[in-house]
């Protein structure tokens, strides 16, 4: 991709002669060229390598053969990797009763063995999709160390008080920024100049039961070897000759590619 990019960027280049255009321009100009007649951009030459060819991602690498515990590694080692901006971003998915799909990022809040916890408006279109549809799958890259990791499980939200506790921790402009976009915020900031803002009811937590986790390692050989865990309580998941018995309920696999 980036060789087809500069190549095309000289051409135009070159066609503007002794006054070459900013690069800036060019891509605007490239851009507005490709989709004036409706070309493909062909992104098949784009790929990063990953670990070396010896390296696999074997069940011997897991620090932990409980996945609550193992999350905890890599999340740590997210925290502390320069290139990884928000260690807690991650992709949320929801549906709709029938199936339908959407996905957007939220911020992590806390994990424990209970499950992952994020905040949100009730009334939003995912707070909708859970109300009739109380599964989510939750999605981390983690993309300077090739990592993945994939939470499903049941949603539910989390009690009012938790909730509360979380919006009051909170900077005073976030709470009136976040929940009441429809208000003025100079005129709320100061009506609660001096006192707490109500948290509204439709404002709140969510905690994701997770009975899936599946831990991704990007290899060269781009095998992408898998470990998933499920909840050995889940009657797809018995011990045998692939899946073996982990810690804390959980059963392990390793899935490539
Ligand atoms: C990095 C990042 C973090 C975000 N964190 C949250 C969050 O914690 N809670 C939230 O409701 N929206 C968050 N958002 C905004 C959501 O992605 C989304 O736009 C919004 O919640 C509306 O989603 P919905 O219409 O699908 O319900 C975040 C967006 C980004 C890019």
């Amino acid at each position: 991709m980036r060789r087809t990019l500069s190549a095309k960027l000289l051409g135009q280049i070159c066609v503007f002669g002794r006054n070459p255009p900013s690069l800036a321009s060019c891509v605007v100009n490239l851009c507005r060229k490709s989709s004036s007649k409706r070309r493909n951009m062909d992104l098949s030459d784009m790929r990063k390598n990953y670990k070396g060819d010896g390296e696999c991602f074997e069940e011997s690498q897991l620090v932990s053969l409980d996945p609550i515990q193992q999350f905890g590694h890599w999340f740590h080692e997210a925290t502390k990797c320069p290139g990884v901006g928000e260690a807690n971003a991650m992709c949320l998915s929801t549906a709709t009763k029938d199936g339908r799909p959407s996905a957007r990022m939220v911020l992590l809040k806390g994990f424990s063995t209970e499950g992952f916890r994020f905040f949100s408006n009730y009334e939003s279109r995912k707070g909708s999709e859970l109300e009739s549809n109380p599964y989510a799958c939750l999605v981390f890259y983690w993309e300077p160390l090739n990592r993945q990791i994939r939470i499903e499980g049941a949603v539910e939200r989390i009690p009012f008080q938790s909730s509360s506790d979380y919006f009051h921790s909170r900077p005073k402009s976030s709470q009136i920024g976040a929940v009441y976009l429809r208000q003025k915020n100079a005129e709320l900031e100061e009506k609660y100049k001096d006192t707490d803002v109500p948290m509204p009811d439709y404002w709140g937590g969510y905690l994701v039961k997770p009975s899936l986790m599946e831990f991704w390692q990007g290899q060269t050989n781009r095998l992408h070897d898998r470990i998933v865990f499920t909840r050995s309580g889940d009657g797809a998941s018995k011990p045998g000759e692939f899946l073996h018995r982990g810690e804390g309920g959980w059963s392990y696999q390793r899935l490539s590619p």
